[in-house]
């Protein structure tokens, strides 16, 4: 026996290494018929290790002090050596973050991967997106410039908004009665330690359920249905490693080329990775002509913008802001269809997710745009699609002509 295997026996008898090993890689079997949308599940496991490294050494040098906040990030940029970098990778890597959780969310609407028996593992998802806005939210803050101050001052103003309770409460998150080095603090210590926290235990339980009862696929079919009789392997099962470790390197690859083109050649992306007014210090006494909140989070902002206010309130526009994510909880027990893949679905529901994503685009878009008349009516139409998605989901997935699944994986 060689040292090695000696060494791996010692700790085997008293951590189970090789078990797990065997357990989630080797031996874990997962559909052989993956494709390109698979990738963004490790990307996004990517994005995140890429967010804590960065944001660790963002820390080194960061002041979370009014008065020094916004100089402390100049003199990452200018002084602090390679600061730029870690910088530019942390901040492009909060949008890169959610294009990937967009397109991760995106197959599971189309493989229908949030249905039984997958329903934690989409609910522990939308938790994490959840808590991702959050984060991005309070780290948008931090650098003290113009549209941290008054981007703070619009969200956290919306909490007002609640009946009864919303003055104190919107002082209560405050910490001050305006935005203030109160709230930059607190705004702290949630970005670099309580949100990652939970970001981290969500991710390692959405990991823990998916390995429970195994991917779904393109074709939506349970592979566990078909195993061999002798090995009680799955027929369309292949080992995660080294078939899937090897497939996403391929996509890691891909995606740090395009990382790396946006970080040293568009690192504020025209203005959507990084806004122009934010490279501009926090100024309390003038606020920005016109206030937007970053690209992931327009499509919520321009629903929000799309409720009238009732008796001057804007209450009803923030229950629907909220709405709009609760509703993704339920999804699992929203859709009828007998089948789960977009493959096999018929043309109804077909239909009701290009009108879907199509309104999510607009919103999306024109939360961009300071506010008109005729963008609010757009703004209207397409929040209403959104939310019969869902609203009518019962009805129109048990209507819908449905192809017969195939028996086994297709290619
Ligand atoms: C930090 C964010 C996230 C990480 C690191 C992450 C990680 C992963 C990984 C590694 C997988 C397996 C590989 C794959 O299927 O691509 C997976 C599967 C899955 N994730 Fe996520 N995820 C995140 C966010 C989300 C969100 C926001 C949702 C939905 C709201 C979600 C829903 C799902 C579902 C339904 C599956 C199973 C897909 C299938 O088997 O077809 N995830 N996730």
């Amino acid at each position: 026996m060689s040292a090695l295997q000696k060494m791996m026996g010692w700790i085997d008898d008293r951590f189970p290494l090789t078990a797990t090993y065997k357990a989630h890689l080797s031996e874990y079997y997962a559909p052989k018929n993956f494709n390109f949308w698979y990738f963004f599940g490790s990307l996004a496991l990517l994005v995140l290790v890429i967010q804590i490294v960065t944001g660790i050494f963002l820390t080194m040098n960061y002041k979370p002090d009014a008065a020094l906040a916004f100089i402390s990030v100049e003199y990452i940029m200018r002084d602090v050596e390679w600061g730029w970098l870690i910088r530019y990778m942390h901040s492009t890597g909060a949008s890169m973050f959610f294009v990937v959780v967009y397109l991760h969310m995106f197959r599971g609407l189309m493989y229908g991967s949030y249905r039984k028996p997958r329903e934690l593992i989409w609910i522990f998802g939308v938790l994490i997106y959840l808590v991702l806005m959050a984060e991005a939210f309070v780290g948008y803050m931090l650098p003290w410039g113009q549209m941290s101050y008054w981007g703070a001052q619009v969200i956290v103003n919306l909490f007002a908004a609640v009946p009864f309770i919303g003055e104190d409460l919107s002082i209560w998150i405050r910490g001050d009665y305006v935005i203030s080095d109160a709230t930059l603090n607190r705004f702290f210590a949630f970005h670099v330690i309580a949100l990652p926290l939970v970001l981290i235990a969500l991710v390692a339980v959405h990991l823990v359920a998916l390995h429970e009862v195994g991917s779904n696929n393109p074709d939506g079919i349970e592979i566990k249905k078909k195993k061999d009789p002798k090995t009680g392997i799955p027929l369309d099962g292949i080992p995660f490693h080294p078939y899937y470790t090897v497939k996403d390197i391929v996509g890691v690859i891909v995606f740090l080329m395009l990382f790396s083109a946006i970080v040293f050649f568009a690192p504020a992306m025209g203005g959507y990775f990084l806004e122009a007014a934010n490279f501009v210090p926090a100024d309390p006494l003038k606020t920005p002509e016109h206030i937007a909140p970053l690209w992931y989070f327009t499509p919520f902002y321009a629903i929000l913008r799309a409720v009238p206010p009732l008796f001057g309130s804007q209450f009803p526009g923030v229950v629907a802001m909220g709405l709009s994510i609760v509703f993704l909880f339920f999804l699992p027990w929203l859709d009828r269809s007998k089948v789960k893949s977009i493959r096999y679905r018929g043309p109804i529901y077909k239909a009701f997710l290009a009108a879907f994503i199509v309104s999510f685009i607009g919103l999306g878009y024109l939360g961009l745009l300071p506010s008109t008349p005729v963008a609010t009516i757009f703004a209207q139409i397409f929040s209403v699609i959104y939310f019969l998605f869902f609203l009518l989901m019962p009805w129109y997935t048990s209507i819908d002509k449905t192809k017969p699944e195939p028996e086994r994986v297709t290619g």
